[in-house]
């Protein structure tokens, strides 16, 4: 892949949860991709955004259950996010929030953009409100007829809001998607969405008059911005939209949006719209992962299955982590996670496979080579998975490099180095060498492919490997 530089970005979170492994499982994702794309054309080539989405009634509503202000209660729940997302060592490059001011100036230029493009108009919206919400619902979101999150009835209200016009920009969507200009990937994705737009969408609204804690609509200050319209602009807030002109040219557009399909219809209909309306560039890619279940049950705070990421780190370590949460299913589809398999899965691959096989070869080379190896070309080839991770198929990508691991540990359970060592033999003593060296060179080249899920192993494992004399070291993966 041609590429010069490299901008990707994860949704930005909702402050009203906690960081679950659900938001960790995007922002891993995100972080391989970001590693891997510094180490082929340069960190200073490389911006990763992630951050929290802050606004809205449910949140202002969460904070007042809890009794705390909703600017106490934000700025620690983003916290939350930040120091869950380090915890994994994801390296972002920032850490967006809506409410912190460069935002809201971004926005108030973007929304102007779109005023003076004519692309917005006044309107009634009309829907079933809910006063312990403050926000309208429609009538499939409703639990027998009721607030979905109140139980209590809701009202049919009206308001003033202002909308945008989807219907004049959803034509030239369509066309760029059908043309492949802005990219929708997985392909069933690009047809879900393509099927969306064929079913016909209505024009939307992008301003809330009943909601207080939101960005201020400047154009009319009866209204705040929908929390979703401002929320998307992140992506361009974030580089320094409106503020920062050289910036925002240099990262913009994005190379890739990040996100499951939850969020699909938001981010490959309405955000390209009002790109096209603000006369922006579109992102190039658009990806849309698959949504996991947990032990069969929807992951949610009300069933309390919910896993923390800080749990799976203290029991597996960043790294294990990182690996086993990527390597469960195929990246594009939906798929159902049981947390046992990460433990047989840590253990077989990591411990029993790329441990052992580190342990092993820095055990011998220490023993009957005074631990020192000439350094040689590796015979495996990882190109495979270099193009897997370009394509985001993760589980292709470390499945290969599972391969070459089994072949390593092989090549030595074959040669039986144990006996060689004890021969006498000129040319058992010269496979030895050649086998131990050969056995270095692959294990280099498998740390320096899997660093993008593994840094910090990928880290150790070389530091040991480059080191003047090679020796065992602490085991990289304790088995559990
Ligand atoms: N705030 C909006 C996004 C605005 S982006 C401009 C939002 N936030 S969210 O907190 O609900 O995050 C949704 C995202 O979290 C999903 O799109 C996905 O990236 C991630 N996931 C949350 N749960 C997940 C699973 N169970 N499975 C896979 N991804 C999950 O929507």
């Amino acid at each position: 892949m041609d590429q010069k530089k490299f901008y990707i970005t994860t949704p930005i979170y909702y402050v009203n949860d906690r960081p679950h492994i659900g938001h960790a499982y995007t922002t891993i994702a995100a972080d391989v991709m970001a590693r891997y794309w510094r180490k082929k054309i340069g960190t200073e080539n490389v911006f990763f955004l992630t951050g929290t989405d802050e606004h809205g009634d449910k949140i202002e509503a969460s904070a007042r259950e809890l009794g705390i202000g909703v600017e106490e209660f934000v700025d620690q729940n983003a916290e939350r996010f930040e120091s869950a997302f380090k915890a994994l060592n994801v390296a972002f490059d920032i850490f967006m929030r809506t409410t912190k001011s460069e935002h809201d100036q971004s926005v108030k230029v973007f929304m102007e953009k779109l005023q003076t493009a004519g692309a917005l108009y006044q309107d009634e919206y009309e829907g079933l409100y809910c006063k312990g919400c403050e926000d309208f619902y429609t009538e499939k979101d409703l639990i027998d007829g009721n607030c979905p999150i109140h139980g209590t009835a809701v009202e049919l209200l009206k308001e003033k809001n202002w909308f945008f016009k989807l219907d004049t920009y959803l034509p030239e969507v369509k066309k760029k998607i059908e043309s492949g200009e802005l990219r929708i990937e997985p392909e069933t994705k690009k047809k879900e969405v393509l099927g969306l737009i064929k079913q016909g969408l209505n024009n939307f609204s992008v301003t809330r008059q009943r909601v207080k804690w939101g960005l201020d609509f400047h154009i009319d200050p009866s209204q705040k911005i929908y929390v979703w319209v401002e929320a998307l602009q992140n992506y361009i807030s974030a580089i320094g939209y409106g503020r920062d002109q050289k910036t925002f040219d240099h990262w913009w557009p994005a190379d890739i949006h990040l996100m499951a399909k939850d969020i699909i219809k938001f981010h490959a209909i309405f955000w390209p719209a009002m790109l096209l309306a603000a006369g922006e560039k579109l992102p190039k890619k658009i990806f849309a992962h698959g949504f996991f279940s947990l032990n069969g049950k929807k992951m949610s705070k009300t069933l309390g299955n919910v896993i923390d990421p800080h749990a799976l780190v203290a029991l597996y370590g960043a790294d294990a982590t990182r690996y086993v949460l990527l390597n469960q299913f195929p990246f594009g589809e939906d798929g159902d996670i049981k947390e046992e398999k990460f433990g047989e899965q840590y253990n077989a691959d990591l411990a029993n496979g790329f441990g052992n096989l580190v342990a092993r070869t820095t055990n011998m080379v220490e023993k009957y080579a005074g631990g020192v190896v000439e350094a040689v070309e590796p015979t495996n080839d990882v190109t495979k998975i270099h193009q897997h991770i370009e394509e985001l198929e993760f589980d292709q990508a470390l499945k290969e490099w599972n391969r070459i691991v089994a072949w390593a540990n092989k090549q030595i359970d074959d040669a039986a180095p144990w006996k060689l060592a004890k021969s006498k033999e000129e040319k058992d003593q010269q496979q030895l060498a050649e086998l131990l060296k050969q056995l270095v060179a692959t294990i280099k080249s498998l740390a320096e492919t899997i660093e993008p899920f593994m840094p910090g192993i990928a880290e150790k494992v070389l530091a040991q490997l480059n080191a003047e004399k090679i020796t065992k070291g602490e085991p990289l993966f304790p088995r559990i």
